[in-house]
């Protein structure tokens, strides 16, 4: 029995109405949980594109929203950027260092920092991905790529501002491929994330750590019961209501 967060990561997908209507129906079919003690231990969290953050707050209470990205500054001259003021009260979490914000946008290590510090400061909870290529895996350096990432996004992070971070393990190479890491794949890299975010903070704890890579019905089951993965973050299966229903509905007999 544990907790887990059931997370979807829209991307650049839907219009404000389009995530108005996918919100309410999500919300009338979990609803029927409400006297279950065991949605409790699970948060369903939806990052939308920005712009439905305002719309989609407060119509469902079962659900939690997220900003897909933050810029680091407080507010100015960064055209097309948005500030966490602008979204903290429609936001619960804010989605940092994301595989496609890395590559596509060139985001780098220390940007990625300062964004951490940036939403931990706005009382928004980081939701810090991590996670290698394919070339990397092949050549074998995939803890060696991570623990690099790590060191880099939380450096001068003290241990209490660490505890308050979830992270989510995405290799890159299963992201919207159809290629999902094994659960013993997974499991192995979450283990170490585990380990590293304890050497980093000097705090042995229990992290939050969600696995995110053509997560589907088919095998989040087999995912989500591996010991050190307390999640899962899902794009494409999470822009179909029956799809990322069905990922809940399977969640919620695991806590
Ligand atoms: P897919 O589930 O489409 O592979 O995307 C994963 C992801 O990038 C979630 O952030």
């Amino acid at each position: 029995m544990k907790d887990l967060i059931i997370a979807a990561n829209w991307k650049m997908n839907k219009t404000v109405p389009q995530s108005i209507s996918f919100i309410s129906d999500l919300d009338i079919r979990i609803s029927q949980w409400k006297l279950n003690p065991k949605l409790n231990k699970l948060e369903i969290l939806i990052f939308p594109p920005a712009i439905s953050l305002y719309p989609m707050n407060g119509r469902s209470e079962f659900i939690s929203l997220g900003c897909q990205n933050i810029y680091f500054e407080e507010s100015g001259a960064y055209t097309g950027e948005i500030a966490v003021d602008m979204i903290r009260e429609y936001s619960k979490y804010a989605l940092i260092g994301h595989s496609e914000r890395r590559e596509v946008f060139s985001e780098t290590d220390e940007e990625i920092n300062k964004k951490i510090k940036t939403s931990l400061s706005a009382g928004l909870t980081p939701l810090l991905c991590v996670g290698e290529t394919l070339d990397e895996r092949e050549a074998g350096n995939t803890f060696t790529k991570i623990n690099a990432q790590l060191k880099n996004d939380l450096s001068g992070l003290s241990s209490e501002e660490i505890e308050k971070i979830v992270f989510a393990y995405e290799p890159v190479w299963a992201i919207g491929t159809g290629k999902t890491a094994t659960p013993e794949q997974a499991q192995e890299v979450h283990e170490f994330i585990t380990n590293e975010i304890n050497k980093i903070s000097g705090k042995e704890n229990k992290r939050m750590i969600l696995y995110g890579g053509s997560v589907k019905p088919e095998n989040s089951k087999e995912l989500l019961t591996k010991k050190d993965i307390n999640g899962a973050l899902i794009g494409g299966a999470s822009l179909n209501v029956d799809s990322f229903f069905a990922i809940i509905e399977k969640s919620l007999e695991l806590v």
